[in-house]
C-alpha cells in the first residue's frame, strides 16, 4: 500500500519539465499500490549551480511541496496550474536535483491534501517524509512532539517522523554539533515502531536525499552515465570465471548466479557501487516497475539499511539499535530482468485484459525449463523434496487469490504426496497462534511476496522451526529472500489489482510441485505421467477458452444490473468457486459468494428464487454426478442457473430445466481449475466495464497488501 518514490540527477544537467516527469511517471507506474492522494516535493529556483558543496552554500530554500487528493493525473494537472501561476520556469536546468513523491493508499486520516505526503516537519518544510507503511507508536512520538512545541497538521501517524527529524536536527544545533544527514535520520529510526519504507529530503542537506526501511519493500536503482560498475578486485575469486564480461579497463560486469535461496529462477549481479563523480541518475522505489524504464540495475534494500545519496556517491550504513554507530555496508547490485513492455498495456485497454489474455504466456513461461522426460525439475526443491517427503503435515499459507490458489491445487498435493495438507489464511493463523511445528513443511503464497499477513506468518513459522517454503511471482521479494526454499511462477509483471495470471500460474507451480515431491512413489507412476503429458498442452486449451471473451461479455450484460451472485463448485472447482466471486466482487463490485456446493443445503438454498443468479461449476471429474443433482435441486427451486460444463455435457447438464451454458475444453480433473477460472475472470472484467468502475484500481483497494 502506498508507493513511494525518488529521482536524483547528479552532474547530468534535468529541465524542471523533466524532473516533475520522471517523478509523476514513477507515480503513475506505482499508482496501483495506492491512489486516494498524492504530492511530491522538487527544489526551488536557488537550488541550481554546479554539484557537491558550491550548490550546497547557496542551497536553502524551502522546496515546493504539492499534494492532492483524488488520483495522479489531478495531483499532475495542479502542479502544471500551480507551476503556471508561480510563474516558475519550465525549462530551468539544475546540475543536481533531488526529488521525492509519494502515492496514498490511506490508513491514517482521510485522503485529502492535508494528509498527502510529502509530510513536513512545519513551516519551512525543513523536513519532507514520504512513507509507505504504519508507525505504531506514533501517537506516543505525537504527544511527547507536542510537549516540545511542535504543532501537527494532518491526521497520519507519517507527521512524526519529518518532526521527529527537526526535533533531533535541532537538539544537536541547540549543542553546537554538526549533524549529518545519516545521522538525523539514525536517531529517528531508533524512535520508530512499525514497518515503513521512507525516504527524506531536506533543504539543510541540499542534493542530497535518505531512504530506509524496515518491512516495507525499497528499491534503489542507479543509472550511470559513461561508465560500469567495478568490481572489488579481491571479490573476484568468488565469481565464475567464464561468466565474468570485461567491459572496459578495470570495468567488469558480472553474470555470477546469486541464487543463493535456491530459487528456481537465477538473477544477475554486479558488484559494488563503486561509481562515485560520474554523472548518474539514481532512484528510489517502492518496486522495480518504477525503475525499469530508466535502468536495470537495482538494489533491494534490506531491513535497516540507510542508504545515503550524496555527491553522487551511495553510501549504506546498518542500523542495529544496540550500536552507537551504525556499520558500513558493502552491496552488490542486481541486473533486473524485466523489460519495458511488461509494464505498458499494449493494444488492451487496461492491464487486468491484458494479463487475462496472456495466460497462454504466462503459463508456458512458469512451465519452461521445468518439464523434463515425465519428471517435473524445481531447481528450487530439489535439495529440500527429503524433508518435505518427511513432514508431519504440508501447510499452504496465504491470503486472498494466492489462498484460493494453494486451494484449487491441495487435493493433488494430499493425493500424491499422501500427506495431510491444510490450509491456512495468514491472518488468521497469526489471530489463533495457530500450532506450527518443526515437522512441519510450510508453504507460503504470494504474489507480490510482500503481503504483510502473509510474511508475518512467514515470521511465525520461521520462530516454529517449521521448514518453510515460497512460491512467488516477485524475485527479490522479501517471502523470496526470508524463505528456506521456493519457486518462482515466473508469471510475469502482474499490474492490475486483481490478480488473473498469477492465480494460474501458482496452480500450475503447486501442481508441479506435488508432482515433484510424489515423484518417488510407485504406485502414483502412470498418474503423474498422465498429468506431465497434460501440462504442455495447457496453454493451447487456455488459448481456446479465452475465445468465450464475447460470450462473457454478453454474459456480464445480462448481469450488470444484478445485486448479487453466487458460484458453487466443489472439489477441484472449490476454488474456482471462490476466486470466481472474489474477482467478482473486487472489481465489478457486486456482491458475490463462492460456496461449497456440498454445503448449499445447509443453508444457502434458502437464498434461491427466480432472480438470484447462480453459476454452477459442473466440468467433469469425480464430483460431476455430484453437481448433476445440486443443478435439479436448483431447477426444483427455480434457481436462475449458468451452469459451466465441459463441451459436450451441455444437454446432460440442464435436462429438467432452463439455464446458461458455459462450455470449457475437459482437460485433466488437477488442472481443470487453470481452465474453469478464465471464463469467470471475463465475466468480472466485462462486468466491471459494463458498469462503469476502474477495472485496474478498484475503490478502495490496493495491489500489495502491505499493512496488517
Ligand atoms: C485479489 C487479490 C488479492 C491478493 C492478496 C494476496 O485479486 O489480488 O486477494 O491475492 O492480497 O496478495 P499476494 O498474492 O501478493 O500475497
Amino acid at each position: 500500500m502506498c508507493g513511494i518514490f525518488a529521482y536524483l540527477n547528479y552532474n547530468v544537467g534535468r529541465e524542471r519539465r523533466y524532473i516533475l516527469e520522471v517523478l509523476f511517471n514513477g507515480l503513475r507506474r506505482l499508482e496501483y499500490r495506492g491512489y486516494d492522494s498524492s504530492g511530491i516535493a522538487i527544489d526551488a529556483d536557488l537550488n541550481g549551480g554546479a554539484a557537491g558543496d558550491a550548490a550546497r552554500a547557496y542551497t536553502s530554500a524551502p522546496p515546493l511541496v504539492f499534494r492532492q487528493a483524488g488520483k495522479i493525473e489531478s495531483l499532475v494537472g495542479s502542479v502544471y496550474s500551480d507551476v503556471d501561476a508561480m510563474d516558475l520556469n519550465l525549462e530551468k536546468s539544475f546540475i543536481v536535483h533531488a526529488g521525492i513523491a509519494h502515492t496514498r493508499w490511506a490508513t491514517h486520516g482521510v485522503p485529502s491534501s492535508r494528509n498527502s505526503h510529502p509530510q513536513s516537519s512545519g513551516s519551512g518544510d525543513e523536513f519532507l517524509v514520504v512513507h509507505n507503511g504504519i508507525i505504531t507508536n506514533y501517537e506516543v512520538l505525537k504527544e511527547t512532539l507536542i510537549r516540545h512545541g511542535f504543532t501537527f497538521e494532518s491526521d497520519t501517524d507519517t507527521e512524526v517522523i519529518p518532526k521527529l527529524a527537526k526535533f533531533v536536527f535541532d537538539q544537536a544545533r541547540e549543542g553546537d554539533q554538526t549533524v549529518t544527514f545519516s545521522q538525523v535520520v539514525i536517531e529517528v529510526m531508533r524512535q520508530l515502531e512499525g514497518a515503513y519504507a521512507l525516504i527524506f529530503k531536506s533543504p539543510h542537506y541540499p542534493n542530497e536525499l535518505i531512504a530506509c526501511k524496515r518491512g516495507s519493500t525499497l528499491i534503489l536503482g542507479v543509472k550511470v552515465f559513461f561508465g560500469y560498475f567495478m568490481i572489488d578486485k579481491q571479490d573476484r575469486k568468488f565469481l565464475v570465471p567464464k561468466r565474468i564480461v570485461k567491459l572496459a579497463s578495470g570495468f567488469y560486469l558480472t553474470k555470477s548466479l546469486t541464487n543463493e535461496k535456491n530459487y528456481s529462477t537465477s538473477f544477475r549481479d554486479v558488484k559494488s557501487l563503486t561509481t562515485d563523480g560520474q554523472p548518474k541518475e539514481l532512484f528510489f522505489s517502492s518496486d522495480l516497475f518504477a525503475i525499469v524504464e530508466h535502468t536495470k540495475n537495482y538494489l533491494a534494500i534490506e531491513d535497516d539499511e540507510v542508504v545515503h545519496l550524496k555527491d553522487g556517491s551511495v553510501s549504506i550504513l546498518k542500523f542495529d539499535y544496540g550500536k552507537e554507530k551504525p556499520a558500513s555496508v558493502q552491496r552488490a547490485l542486481s541486473v533486473l530482468e524485466m523489460e519495458v513492455e511488461q509494464i505498458k498495456k499494449g493494444n488492451y485497454d487496461h492491464f487486468m485484459q491484458k494479463e487475462i489474455h496472456e495466460q497462454p504466456h504466462s503459463l508456458t513461461t512458469t512451465m519452461r525449463g521445468r518439464l523434463r522426460d515425465n519428471s517435473v525439475v524445481l531447481g528450487g526443491l530439489k535439495d529440500h523434496l527429503k524433508t518435505i517427503r518427511h513432514s508431519r503435515r504440508i501447510i499452504f499459507i496465504g491470503c486472498g487469490t494466492s489462498y484460493n490458489a494453494a486451494l484449487a491445487a491441495r487435493p493433488f498435493l494430499e493425493e500424491l504426496s499422501g500427506i495431510p495438507v491444510s490450509m491456512e489464511l495468514a491472518s488468521d493463523l497469526l489471530d489463533r497462534q495457530g500450532p506450527i511445528y518443526r515437522e512441519d513443511t510450510a508453504v507460503f503464497v504470494s504474489q507480490s511476496g510482500e503481503t504483510a499477513d502473509t510474511l508475518l506468518a512467514l515470521e511465525y513459522s520461521l520462530a516454529n522451526g517449521a521448514l518453510c517454503v515460497g512460491i512467488t511471482n516477485t524475485v527479490g521479494s522479501t517471502l523470496a529472500r526470508k524463505t528456506h526454499c521456493g519457486v518462482h511462477i515466473n508469471a510475469g509483471c502482474e499490474i492490475g489489482v486483481a490478480s488473473t495470471k498469477a492465480y494460474t500460474s501458482q496452480i500450475v507451480v503447486i501442481t508441479m510441485m506435488a508432482l515433484a515431491i510424489g515423484a518417488d512413489k510407485l504406485s502414483t507412476q502412470s498418474r503423474r505421467e498422465d498429468i506431465i503429458n497434460n501440462l504442455p498442452t495447457l496453454p493451447d486449451k487456455v488459448s481456446d477458452v479465452l475465445k468465450l471473451d464475447v460470450q462473457m461479455k454478453d454474459l456480464a450484460r445480462s448481469l450488470m444490473q444484478m445485486q448479487s451472485l453466487l458460484v458453487f463448485g466443489r472439489g477441484y472447482n472449490y476454488a474456482t468457486a471462490l476466486e470466481g466471486a472474489l474477482k467478482v466482487k473486487e472489481v465489478a463490485l457486486m456482491h458475490s459468494e463462492g460456496m461449497l456446493a456440498g454445503e448449499m443445503k445447509h443453508g444457502p438454498l434458502a437464498l434461491v428464487d427466480e432472480t438470484l443468479p447462480i453459476i454452477v461449476i459442473a466440468t467433469r471429474d469425480a464430483c460431476f454426478s455430484k453437481q448433476q443433482s445440486v443443478i435439479q435441486q436448483l431447477h426444483a427451486r427455480k434457481g436462475r442457473l449458468i451452469v459451466m460444463c465441459s463441451v459436450g455435457d451441455a444437454a446432460s447438464v440442464c435436462a429438467g430445466g432452463s439455464c446458461r451454458i458455459i462450455e470449457v475444453p475437459q482437460v485433466a480433473d488437477c488442472l481443470q481449475p487453470v481452465i474453469n477460472i478464465i471464463p469467470l475472470q471475463l465475466l468480472a472484467y466485462h462486468l466491471t466495464v459494463s458498469r462503469g468502475y476502474d477495472v485496474d484500481q478498484p475503490r478502495n483497494l490496493a495491489k500489495s497488501v502491505t499493512t496488517q
